[in-house]
């Protein structure tokens, strides 16, 4: 029988360039070969945004090992044939040309988990895994997933997004429409991930130290209230029409004031009873919430997902004040690092059968897309 060819596409120009790589191979090229209809082709854009596809990256040595640039160096970038499909062309190879099937995107952050590759590979015509470009645009800008949560009555922190130019030019002017939120406020860069360059401040000077940081990572800028007796949680979500969420898992916090990119991926958070290492840390997995509350949480999360459009796979994440037990949501992942596996494995889904759903998913998103109409007859031409 042959293979599916699924081109898994990762890295890019991002922050978060590190954390795809491990998600693509640990979570997806490894699972996709496991199974018997399924071959994976590893499809790695560098840094710079040159895009390669060899077998051998696929490999975790080459990028653990400090080996990938001299590896690099000695192959030649794809070039992607537009026509008729996905089609690889490896210059310089007889055999050079490379027909993918569909198309697993593994990017995270800017440059991927964005939009801007699913608008292409729509554009293409060919099958992929998650969410479409629209989607993908709301979810990755928090102020847009905010605005659209809020005008469907989803629960949110109060905030105020402005551009980084404006507050440059007129700061007066954006700290006015600044004086109705009430600290602690969290200012955060609107696309970014893995808390780079998000501060929580209580003060007016810290407010406009943490603007100025923000603007050196982003165009647009999001203020928002700070979610007090805060207790976080995830939801993984799985699905086009019909949902199916995964177990509401619960990030544990180090003593910092807040999650930062190494407590989330570099020294794993705090461990305790009832806790589990996955690829983001520790967490209690499910949530230790009370059971009207985790329910609530859960059907937020659903709901947020429905609003944004989201397909495939996401993760929802939710801030609750366990006090006053209220639940807002926070922000949506639409490629949510390591897909969340340990999470799914939990609630009764193998990683072979988590990349297996998701393709076919991928596929049927595909086949209802081509039940709309395109081609529309006019007389526009001949009246000319
Ligand atoms: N409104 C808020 N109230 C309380 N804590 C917050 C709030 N917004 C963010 N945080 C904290 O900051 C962390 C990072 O913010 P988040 O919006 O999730 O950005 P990222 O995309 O970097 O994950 C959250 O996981 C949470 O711990
Ligand atoms: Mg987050």
């Amino acid at each position: 029988m042959n293979k599916l060819k699924i081109g898994v596409i990762f890295g890019s120009r991002s922050t978060e360039h590190d954390v795809s790589i491990i998600t693509a191979i640990a979570s997806i090229i490894k699972p996709i070969n496991l199974t018997e209809e399924y071959e994976a082709v590893p499809i790695y854009i560098d840094k710079l945004g040159r895009w390669y596809c060899d077998p051998a990256l696929a490999d975790i040595n080459l990028y653990t090992k400090d080996n990938i640039g001299n590896y690099l160096a000695k192959l030649r970038p794809v070039l992607l044939e537009l026509n008729g499909g996905f089609n690889l062309i490896k210059p310089g190879l007889k055999d050079k040309k490379l027909k993918i099937d569909v198309i697993f995107p593994a990017t995270h952050g800017t440059h991927g988990e964005d939009g801007e590759l699913m608008g292409m590979l729509d554009l293409i015509n060919v099958p992929y895994v998650g969410s479409e470009m629209p989607a993908s645009v709301l979810s990755m800008d928090k102020s847009l997933a905010k605005i659209m949560a809020e005008f469907s009555g989803i629960p949110t922190s109060r905030f105020v997004f402005f551009y980084a130019k404006e507050f440059l030019n007129n700061q007066q002017a954006i700290m006015m429409r600044l004086k109705d939120l009430n600290f602690p406020l969290f200012v955060k860069p609107v696309h970014l991930g893995s808390s780079i360059a998000i501060s929580r401040v209580t003060d007016n000077k810290a407010l406009v130290n943490a603007i100025e940081l923000a603007a050196h990572y982003d165009e647009k800028i999001i203020v928002e209230e700070a979610v007090n007796n805060l207790v976080e949680v995830t939801l993984p979500i799985m699905g086009n029409n019909e949902l199916k969420p995964a177990l509401l898992e619960q990030p544990l916090l180090k003593d910092e004031a807040f999650f930062d990119f190494n407590t989330k991926y570099m020294s794993g958070g705090k461990k305790g009873k009832n806790t589990k290492q996955g690829a983001q840390g520790y967490s209690k997995l499910p949530a230790d919430l009370p059971k009207g509350l985790y329910k609530e949480a859960e059907e937020i999360a659903l709901k947020v997902y429905r609003v944004l459009g989201l397909k495939g796979i996401a993760r929802v994440d939710l801030l609750i004040d366990l006090k006053a037990k209220e639940v807002y949501f926070n922000e949506v992942n639409p490629l949510p690092g390591s897909l969340y596996a340990h999470n799914w494995q939990q609630a009764g889904t193998s990683s072979v059968s988590l990349i297996s759903q998701l393709i076919k998913l991928a596929q049927e998103r595909f086949e209802e897309k081509k039940e709309l109409n395109t081609i529309f007859e006019t007389n526009y031409l001949k009246q000319y």
